[in-house]
Parts: structure tokens; C-alpha cells; sequence
């Protein structure tokens, strides 16, 4: 870590930081051979393992990006914390609350086993496959493209451009689904879903097959990072409230079975998809004006080949380094 007083503004401090993350993501690249890309859906599998790259956007457009930014990826279950948001926006907290539960589960998100282990109040959160199916249930809309439009809306708001749906990768959700169709149909007989079945899922591939890049996601940080509001006009983009739920929840959920572990070791709400995404931020800082991006910044991670849970292998990793060298955890 650079020593003495930094700003982080001047140009030389600007490539200083550059050079830095060029670094960390060259070194943590060699981390990919570890993992696997996500074969259960084919489309997926088609990802080059070797990818890696970062986005992390601050205050005033303040940015460094590095590694393979330009490469476009489905947003996968990133999209539960979107559909998640707007569920909240449309029925209000307490009623989305009232039906899904805020409790990491311990298991891996597709799990068929913990439907029945509690006494099913409701499923564990929303970010399970079992609650982000019952969140999707509840969105306003009698086709997938009227309960689509909100998140679609928001994501444009945010990221600048409208989204497209990647068809292949729909496609390939749908034809493999028979999991997604079993959590479907248990809490169809449980009563949970608000909108037909078939509705529900092909809302939910769709959803899940949003296009986006780090870039998207880092922009998509940024705005939860200030609790919902554009910092550079303060303009509300999402609910406060939600925001901070939103937060909460990427914090002890967001990262599946390993979430503990990324809470404790790198200490920043963070949500990953099976594509190979993670959306994380870091909220303003109060202590140690040294380090960069101390007014907050949104970060977005893709590096499709994953651990066994599902995150990715080198995104991990390269985020704890980060976390650590600019003392980003919340904690
Ligand atoms: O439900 C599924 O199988 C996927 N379409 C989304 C899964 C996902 O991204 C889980 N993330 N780690």
C-alpha cells in the first residue's frame, strides 16, 4: 500500500491505483484453473473459465477497471436482489416480508431439502431460489414482459441503456429446469406463489437472463452503497428502506453457503450469480482518509469459473484482496 498522504485524485495517484488492480487481477486470474463454469445449464457452460475482470465505480465517475470489462454476461441470480427491490417498491416491505423470511439457510441456493426442515412459515429468504420464486410470484403483471418491466426500468434508470434478454441462455434455463420446476411445485401445493407456475418460472429464467456487464453491476453498487441515492445528485433511485434490506440481506445471504465465510473475511455486502458475477459495494468511510474510494464505490466482479458453491473461484479471492488492502469491511 502506497504510504504518506493520497487523494487518489491527481493522475499519478489515478495510475498508481491503476496499476495496482492490473496487478491484483493478473495474479488472481491464475486462481480460475481452479474452478469450473457452470455446466447444469449448457448455455453456461460455453464461458471461457480464464476470464476475470473488475469494475469499481466511485463518487464523480472516480473508476478503475480492469481484465475483461467488455465481456457481457446474464446477470443469473444477481437479478433476485432487482426483483427483490421492486417486489418491495410494488406490495411494500411489510407485505413481501410477511411471505418471505430474512434467515441465510446454510444450504446451497437451488436446495430441495431445506423446503421442508423448518415448520415452512415461509421460504428462508429471498435470494434461495425458493424465495426469489415466490418474490418473482408476487411482481405486478400478467405476462413475463409486464412483470419484467419494472426491473428492466430500473436497470436502464441505473446503468444507462436497456438491458436485452439473452434468448440462448432463456432457452437453455428453460429446457433444464426440472429443479427449479420441483421448488416451483412444492410451494405451489405450500401456497406461496401469487401467479400461476408457468408464469412464475418463465419470469424467473428470463430474469435471470438479463444481459449485463461489470460495468452494469458496479453502477447498480454504487447507488445501494448510498443507501439508494445517486451520490452524484442524490436523486433517489431506490427506496432507503429497501436499500438497506437489500444490503442486509446480500450481507448474510448473498453468497449462498459461503456467505459467513465472505462476511467475515472480506466484510462487504456482495450478491454473486452462477454466470460468474458478483455485485458488491463498500458505503462511505469515516476512518482513514488514505485509502481510495473512501466516499463508497460499487464493484462489479465476473469470473465465470466457480468454487463448489457457485461463487466465483478468482472473484472471491480478488475481492478479499482488495477488501483487505483498502479497508473496506463494514465491520
Ligand atoms: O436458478 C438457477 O438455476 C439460475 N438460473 C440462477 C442460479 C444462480 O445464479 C445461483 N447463484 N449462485
Amino acid at each position: 500500500m502506497v504510504q504518506g498522504t493520497v487523494n487518489w485524485n491527481t493522475q499519478v495517484d489515478r495510475e498508481w491505483l491503476q496499476e495496482y488492480v492490473d496487478d491484483w487481477v493478473a495474479f488472481y486470474r491464475k486462481v480460475t484453473v481452479e474452478g469450473n463454469v457452470a455446466s447444469y445449464i449448457p448455455e453456461l457452460a460455453k464461458a471461457d473459465p480464464n476470464h476475470l475482470g473488475i469494475s469499481i465505480l466511485g463518487k464523480n465517475g472516480t473508476a478503475v477497471r480492469s481484465g475483461d470489462v467488455d465481456q457481457a454476461f446474464t446477470i443469473q441470480s444477481i437479478s433476485k436482489v432487482l426483483s427483490f427491490i421492486i417486489a418491495c417498491v410494488e406490495k411494500g416491505v411489510g407485505y413481501v416480508l410477511d411471505r418471505v423470511d430474512v434467515e441465510p439457510t446454510g444450504e446451497a441456493f437451488n436446495s430441495i431439502m431445506h423446503l421442508e426442515m423448518k415448520s415452512l412459515n415461509k421460504p428462508f429468504n429471498p435470494f434461495v431460489n425458493a424465495g426469489a420464486l415466490t418474490v418473482t410470484s408476487m411482481l405486478n403483471g400478467n405476462t413475463p414482459e409486464e412483470k419484467l418491466a419494472p426491473i428492466l426500468e430500473l436497470l436502464e434508470k441505473i446503468i444507462g441503456y436497456r438491458p436485452v434478454i439473452n434468448e440462448q441462455v432463456f432457452r437453455s434455463e428453460f429446457e433444464t429446469s426440472a429443479r427449479n420446476r420441483a421448488i416451483g411445485y412444492y410451494l405451489l401445493e405450500t401456497g406461496f406463489l401469487e401467479s400461476d407456475l408457468e408464469l412464475t418460472l418463465d419470469t424467473y429464467f428470463r430474469q435471470c437472463s438479463i444481459e449485463i456487464t461489470v460495468d452494469d453491476l458496479a453502477k447498480i453498487g454504487l447507488i445501494l452503497a448510498n443507501d439508494g441515492e445517486d451520490p452524484n445528485n442524490e436523486e433517489e433511485i431506490i427506496p432507503r428502506q429497501v436499500a438497506r434490506i437489500t444490503k442486509a440481506l446480500m450481507l448474510t445471504c448473498g453468497m449462498y453457503d459461503a456467505s459467513g465465510k465472505f462476511a467475515t473475511y472480506v466484510g462487504i455486502p456482495a450478491k454473486s450469480g452462477v454466470s460468474g458475477g458478483i455485485l458488491a459495494l463498500a458505503p462511505p468511510r469515516v476512518r482513514n482518509t488514505q485509502f481510495p474510494f473512501i466516499e463508497g464505490c460499487g464493484i462489479g466482479v465476473f469470473g465465470p469459473a466457480l468454487e463448489e458453491r457457485g461463487n466465483s473461484i478468482a472473484g472471491i479471492k480478488l475481492l478479499k484482496h482488495i477488501a483487505s488492502q483498502w479497508d473496506l469491511s463494514i465491520f
